[in-house]
């Protein structure tokens, strides 16, 4: 029995959605605790891909039971179109897929006024146009709905009407559009959805008490990225969420003492999507490299993803801030080829060296890599099944990557498949 999180340890995209696929099977729950379909997690099965928004990754084990918790924004219409795309490939999660009554829903205005706020902005985040920012600006501000108030017959048209009422008064002063929102449209579209949703609703927490109390193993999915983390990220290019693996208490209500491990997901190289800092970024031949052979193309938006080296500082903020236990080390095939890899250990900032990662975007802009390089391999390394049969450079590079990242590799993924995995 284990109580473990899945973290991504980067700006997300780190193969979350292959690791936690991949440690379902040894799973009874999978749980996942925040964001929404501003995720898009990969799963690949003999050849066959699955891209994940809402669903937990877990989904694909016939013995898996999925969750989502409290801390995630609910969108009803991507959970009903990747369920429609489960069918058609013969998976029908009823009965072990559950939803939290007490998240909150992405309302068909929040995706509007994300799209409408991003485009008024000088200095652009570059969100998913998901409405995640809208929606969890509403739950703070104590005005949200959640999906327990939409099976409510009585109360859900009250507070969807003042909700309407308010988005309309915002929209007419800052774009002069009169009655953008209809009440009527929204309130039927959800009362339809919800009443093929409510037989998913379940309290998650208790669900997570039993599961525990019955000495059965649960697995925490983290959505986005730690350098995404709304507290801990690079702010404010970062999404809305505490994407960290202190989210996963207030996310699904557990309590901090039943945690037994933190897997942080950990790509060997590292990507971002949208805007921000980032310190490694590559514009040469080596990013276009990593870009091309690592198909880096964001799995939501279908943009390409900045490319670079991996980042030692990031990776031990990372670990400081999760409480990373081990490391899921992905995508290492993709640095197959190179003749010299470099990581870098160091920020040059004015006269000074950093040696630790500053979560300040303006300072972040303004540090330059300090490199260390290591020889790289010509293998194809992605069918290999031990790890001492992994070329020699590429293991001292997972050495070496354990030594400045202080922490060790638990999983090499050397592919997208269930099977590319290696346990260290
Ligand atoms: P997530 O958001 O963290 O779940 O990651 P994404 O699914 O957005 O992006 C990871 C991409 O890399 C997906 O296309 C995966 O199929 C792929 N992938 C995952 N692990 C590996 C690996 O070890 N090697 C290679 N070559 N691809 C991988
Ligand atoms: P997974 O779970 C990578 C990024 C967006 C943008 C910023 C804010 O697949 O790793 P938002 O729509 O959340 O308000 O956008 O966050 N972003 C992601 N980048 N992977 C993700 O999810 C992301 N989810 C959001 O590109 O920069
Ligand atoms: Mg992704």
């Amino acid at each position: 029995m284990s109580v473990r999180i899945a973290v991504g340890a980067q700006w997300g995209d780190e193969g979350k959605g292959k690791i936690i696929d991949l440690l379902s099977s040894r799973s009874y729950l999978v749980v996942r605790y925040q964001g929404g379909a501003n995720a898009g997690h990969t799963v690949k099965i003999n050849e066959k891909k699955f891209i994940l928004h809402m669903i937990p990754s877990g989904v694909l084990h016939e013995n898996t039971v999925s969750a989502i918790g409290n801390g995630v924004v609910f969108d009803y219409e991507s959970f009903i179109s990747e369920l429609d795309t489960l069918k058609m490939e013969g998976i029908n999660p009823e009965g072990r897929l559950f939803l939290s009554p007490y998240a909150h829903v992405v309302m068909p205005y929040h995706k509007e006024i994300d799209r409408a706020l991003e485009n008024s902005r000088k200095n652009k985040i570059g969100t998913t146009f998901k409405g995640i920012g809208p929606a969890y600006q509403d739950k703070i501000s104590r005005c949200g709905i959640r999906v327990a108030d939409i099976l409510d017959k009585d109360y859900f048209p009250i507070i969807l009407k003042n909700n309407i009422d308010l988005k309309n008064q915002m929209f007419e002063a800052l774009y002069r559009e009169k009655d953008k929102f209809d009440f009527n449209k929204i309130y039927n579209e959800c009362l339809e959805k919800f009443e093929f949703i409510k037989k998913y609703v379940k309290d998650v927490s208790i669900m997570i008490d039993e599961a525990y109390n019955q000495n059965k193993s649960i697995l925490f999915e983290g959505a986005q990225g730690t350098l995404l983390d709304i507290d801990h990220g690079t702010y404010p290019f970062v999404t809305s969420s505490n994407t960290t693996s202190g989210g996963v208490c207030t996310g699904t209500g557990i309590s901090p003492t039943r945690i037994d491990s933190v897997l942080g997901v950990m790509k060997a190289y590292t990507t971002r999507v949208g805007n921000g800092p980032f310190v490694t970024e590559l514009f040469d031949e080596v990013g276009k490299y990593l870009s091309d052979k690592g198909h880096e193309i964001g799995a939501t938006t279908g943009r390409p993803r900045r490319c670079g080296y991996y980042d030692a500082l990031i990776a031990r903020y990372s670990v400081r801030v999760n409480g990373i236990s081990s490391l899921a080390l992905t995508k290492i095939d993709v640095l197959g080829g190179l003749d010299k890899i470099k990581v870098c250990v160091g920020y040059k900032y004015k006269n000074e060296i950093l040696k630790e990662f500053v979560p300040v975007s303006n300072v972040l802009e303004k540090c330059e890599p300090v490199y260390e390089e290591l020889d790289g391999w010509k293998e194809d390394i992605s069918e290999i099944k031990n790890y001492n049969d992994l070329p020699l450079n590429t293991r001292k590079y997972i050495d070496y990557i354990e030594k400045v990242s202080n922490v060790p590799v638990e999983i090499v993924s050397v592919g997208p498949e269930r099977n590319q995995s290696i346990f260290k």
